[in-house]
C-alpha cells in the first residue's frame, strides 16, 4: 500500500514561444564563467546561437564543450567532467537531448571534489551540487531536464544504469518549442515515444501517487494528442510546444513515482546493442503493456477517459483499456519506429544474456504492477526478437 510520496522539481521553469530569451534574466546575478554543454548535432543545428549571443551581449565569459557522445558510457562522461573541471566555471547551460543534460548534471555535482562518475555508480548520493545548472532540452524527450537521474552505460556489464541523486535536479529549465522545430523525424519520433513510455509507465507504476498521477495524466493527454503531428509536420509549433511540456511533465512524474518494466528490459538493449533509448522503449512498449494489461485495466480506462477526444464514457474498462493499448501500438507504427530487434542483428543465442541483464534492473522492475519473472522476461524478449 502506498504510504509516503513526495515531489521535487527544478526551481525555475520558463516555457512559451520566446522562452529562450529568458536566459537574459537568469544570467542577471554574479555569474562570471559559463560552460555550455552540447553535442555536434545540436551545435550544427545552430541551437546554441541565441544563448551565445545573450552571453556575449552580457559580457559573460563562456566555453563550449561539444564532444558529448550520444548515450555516453561512464568513462566518456568522466572525460567530459574532467574537461569541465579545468574551466572553473560557476554556471552550466546544457543545450541538448538527454545525453547532453545527463553529463551536465554529473559535472554539476563533481566539479570541485575528487569523486568520480564510477564512485557515483556505487554510491549515487556521495556528491552535492556545486555549480548551478540550466537545462534546455532540444528533444521531447527524455524529461532529463526535470529528473534527478543521469543515465550512463557500463560497457563491461553491457548495461545502462541510472545514477539518481536529488542534487542533480536543475536550478533552471527553459522549454522553447523552436529548439525542436528542426529535430529530424526519426529522432523526434523515438524521443517522443520515450516520453510517452515515461508517462504511461509512471501512471501504471506501483509507486504511482497523487502527485505523479497529476503530471503523468496531463503528459499522456499532451503527448498522445500531439505526438504524430509534432513529428510529421515541421510547421506544427503548437504541437511541438505541447510535446516539450508533455515530456517535461513526464519527467516530473518519473521523479515522484518511477518507470517500470519497459525501461527495465530496455536498458540491456541500449547497453549491449547500442539501440537508441527511445527506439528500444518503443520496441518493448506494446509487449510489456499487453503483459501488464490484466492488472492495469483500471488505470488504462482512466487514461482513455482523459485523452480520447469524442470517446465513449459508457464503454467497459476492458474495452477502454484495449483501445488505449491499440492507440499506443498505432502511434509507434505511424511514426515508423522499429517494432522488433530484427534490424539490430540481435542473435537468438543472446536471449539468456538479455534476460539475465534485464532481471538485474530491479530498481525499476519493483515498480511494475505485475511481477516479471525470468520466464516472463524471456517471453517478452522472444516476442520482439
Ligand atoms: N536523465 C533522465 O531522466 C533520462 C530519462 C530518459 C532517458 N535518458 C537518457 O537520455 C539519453 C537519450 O537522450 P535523447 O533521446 O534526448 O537523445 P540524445 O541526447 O542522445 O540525442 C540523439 C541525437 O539527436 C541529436 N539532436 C538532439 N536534439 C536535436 C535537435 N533539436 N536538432 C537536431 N539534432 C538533434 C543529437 O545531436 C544526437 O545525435 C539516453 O542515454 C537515455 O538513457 C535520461
Ligand atoms: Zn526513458
Amino acid at each position: 500500500m502506498l504510504i509516503d510520496y513526495s515531489l521535487r522539481m527544478p526551481k525555475n521553469i520558463f516555457a512559451g514561444e520566446n522562452a529562450l530569451e529568458q536566459l537574459d534574466s537568469i544570467l542577471a546575478g554574479s555569474i562570471k564563467k559559463v560552460v555550455i554543454f552540447t553535442d555536434k548535432g545540436v551545435l550544427n543545428a545552430g541551437l546554441t546561437e541565441i544563448p551565445k549571443q545573450i552571453l556575449a551581449h552580457k559580457g559573460i565569459e563562456y566555453t563550449i564543450i561539444s564532444e558529448i557522445p550520444a548515450e555516453p558510457n561512464y568513462h566518456q562522461a568522466q572525460e567530459i567532467v574532467n574537461q569541465f573541471k579545468e574551466e572553473k566555471a560557476d554556471f552550466i547551460i546544457a543545450v541538448g537531448g538527454g545525453s547532453v543534460m545527463d553529463v551536465a548534471k554529473l559535472a554539476s555535482i563533481l566539479a570541485t571534489d575528487d569523486y568520480t562518475v564510477k564512485d557515483l555508480l556505487d554510491s549515487p548520493l556521495l556528491a552535492k551540487k556545486q555549480v548551478a545548472t540550466l537545462m534546455i532540452p532540444t528533444t521531447a524527450g527524455t524529461g532529463a531536464e526535470a529528473t534527478p537521474n543521469s543515465i550512463v552505460a557500463i560497457p563491461e556489464k553491457e548495461l545502462k544504469v541510472g545514477i539518481v541523486n536529488p542534487e542533480m535536479i536543475a536550478d533552471y529549465v527553459i522549454l522553447d518549442g523552436r529548439l525542436i522545430k528542426k529535430l529530424p523525424k526519426p529522432i523526434a519520433a523515438a524521443t517522443g515515444v520515450d516520453a510517452l513510455c515515461h508517462a504511461i509507465e509512471c501512471y501504471t507504476s506501483t509507486k504511482a501517487n497523487p502527485f505523479s498521477n497529476t503530471f503523468a495524466l496531463e503528459a499522456l493527454d499532451l503527448i498522445m494528442n500531439n505526438i504524430i503531428e509534432a513529428c510529421t509536420n515541421p510547421e506544427a509549433l503548437k504541437a511541438k510546444n505541447n510535446m516539450l511540456l508533455g515530456s517535461f511533465y513526464a519527467g516530473v512524474a518519473i521523479t515522484s513515482s518511477g518507470t517500470t518494466a519497459v525501461h527495465a528490459l530496455s536498458y540491456p538493449l541500449g547497453g549491449k546493442y547500442h539501440i537508441p533509448h527511445g527506439v528500444s522503449n518503443a520496441i518493448l512498449l506494446t509487449p510489456v503493456m499487453r503483459f501488464n494489461e490484466p492488472v492495469i485495466k483500471e488505470q488504462l480506462a482512466v487514461v482513455y477517459d482523459r485523452v480520447v477526444r469524442g470517446g465513449n464514457p459508457q464503454l467497459a474498462a476492458d474495452e477502454k483499456s484495449k483501445a488505449i493499448l491499440a492507440e499506443l501500438e498505432r502511434i509507434v507504427e505511424v511514426l515508423e519506429i522499429p517494432t522488433s530487434l530484427k534490424s539490430f542483428n540481435v542473435p537468438e543465442h543472446d536471449l539468456e544474456g538479455l534476460v539475465e541483464a534485464g532481471m538485474q534492473v530491479t530498481r525499476l522492475l519493483v515498480n511494475n504492477r505485475r511481477e516479471v519473472t525470468p520466464e516472463d522476461a524471456r517471453n517478452i524478449y522472444l516476442e520482439v526478437l
